[in-house]
């Protein structure tokens, strides 16, 4: 492989003289499983962040101490970028993504990334992999930037060093057809005080268990309810939940134990702007029951930037299965389309979250 060295300001740039993308099936893409020519590299050490660098995709090297692999201390972002019929880079709402990841930082002692790193590294990776990014419906760009420990000892406290890296996969949706949940009422993603509201990855190794037992069950998902009584319906594994009772779009509050999704928050202002009415309030299992028997619960949908909105077709609960209805002019349908007609530079960005790469 012959590198080219090149120099932005702060960015140094390996280019990868060979390209996969030729290999890549763009009108098949699975979600998240062939990995773009380039990823960016960011090492902390003696105290502070050091300057990123874009190099050929590869893998990383590291101790067997470091401290990711013994304590789990590892956060990661989710995020999209998407190319319009003019062919233009987007990405949608991208400061909020990095004040999350420095919100998960926080709670695991993990160095907070400046902003300018994270901008300016993910743009100018963006620039790098243009030409992967899908333009096949339904299909973009997903974004993983992440933070490990990889600093050694085993020594149950921080590390003193770390990698933030951000790597790229051209995707497509993530779940392929209907969505079935089953309302959990053993296990918890979450507790109050704990890191539910991080993007923790041992946040998600915490579900995998459990997901399996639902998925042998023949369920997709897991729809989380509050540690507590497993009296709340709380999220799902990589989504926001929301419930449209009669007419009113329902969703559950952040707090300690659910992220805070961007997808959640966007689709909450865009059924406001179309009229629709919300609520952010505590929503518990026997109300969506009971609205399920008389035929008030209309529909169930999950958010997020991955699943962007994801009908749900079926809930299971203490061993029944309730069928959602088909509706031909859903809120699910409708808020997608507004969303990703955003995101994809369709429409009007009203609420200013669009940005151009
Ligand atoms: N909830 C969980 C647990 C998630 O992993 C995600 C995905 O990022 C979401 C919700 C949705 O968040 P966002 O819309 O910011 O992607
Ligand atoms: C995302 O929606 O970007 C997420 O991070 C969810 C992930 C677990 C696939």
């Amino acid at each position: 492989m012959i590198i080219m060295e090149v120099q932005t300001n702060k960015i140094s740039i390996e280019r990868s003289k060979t390209t996969k993308i030729n290999e890549v099936d763009f009108d098949n893409l699975k979600f998240g499983s062939v990995y773009t020519d380039h990823m960016l590299v960011c090492d902390y050490k003696d105290g502070a962040w050091q300057n990123p660098s874009i190099i050929p995709y590869q893998p990383i090297s590291l101790d067997p101490a470091a401290k990711i692999f013994h304590y789990g201390q590892s956060i990661f972002e989710g995020m999209k970028a998407y190319k319009d019929a003019d062919g233009q880079t987007w990405l949608f709402r991208p400061l909020d993504n990095h004040k999350r990841l420095n919100i998960s930082a926080e709670r695991l002692a993990i160095p907070e990334i400046p902003e300018e790193f994270f901008i300016e590294g993910l743009t100018t990776l963006l620039n790098l992999e243009k030409d992967w990014i899908p333009t096949q419906a339904g299909s973009s760009l997903y974004i993983r930037p992440f933070m490990l420990a990889s600093g050694k000892g085993f020594h149950a406290s921080p590390a003193d060093e770390y990698k933030f890296i951000i790597c790229c996969a051209p995707s497509g949706s993530y779940f392929s057809g209907k969505v079935k949940v089953l309302i959990e009422e053993k296990y918890s993603r979450s507790a109050n005080g704990g890191v539910g509201y991080a993007k923790a990855g041992g946040n998600y190794a915490g579900q995998f268990y459990p997901t399996q037992l639902a998925i042998k069950k023949g369920y997709n998902q897991v729809i989380w309810t509050d540690d507590n009584n497993h009296e709340y319906i709380e999220e799902a594994g990589a989504m926001n939940i929301f419930i449209r009772i009669n007419d009113t779009l329902i969703t559950g509050p952040t707090s300690d134990r659910i992220l805070d999704g961007i997808t959640r928050k966007s689709i909450l202002d865009i059924a406001a702007d179309e009229g629709i009415k919300t609520e952010v309030r505590k929503i518990t299992v026997a109300e969506v029951v009971e609205a399920a028997k008389s035929g008030a619960l209309k529909e169930m949908f999950g958010a997020g930037t991955a699943a962007v909105v994801s009908p749900i077709s079926t809930f299971g609960y203490r061993g029944v299965d309730y069928e959602l209805p088909e509706l031909e002019n859903s809120y699910a349908s409708l808020l997608k389309k507004r969303i990703t007609d955003i995101q994809y530079n369709r429409a009007e960005d009203n609420f200013g979250w669009r940005y151009k790469v």
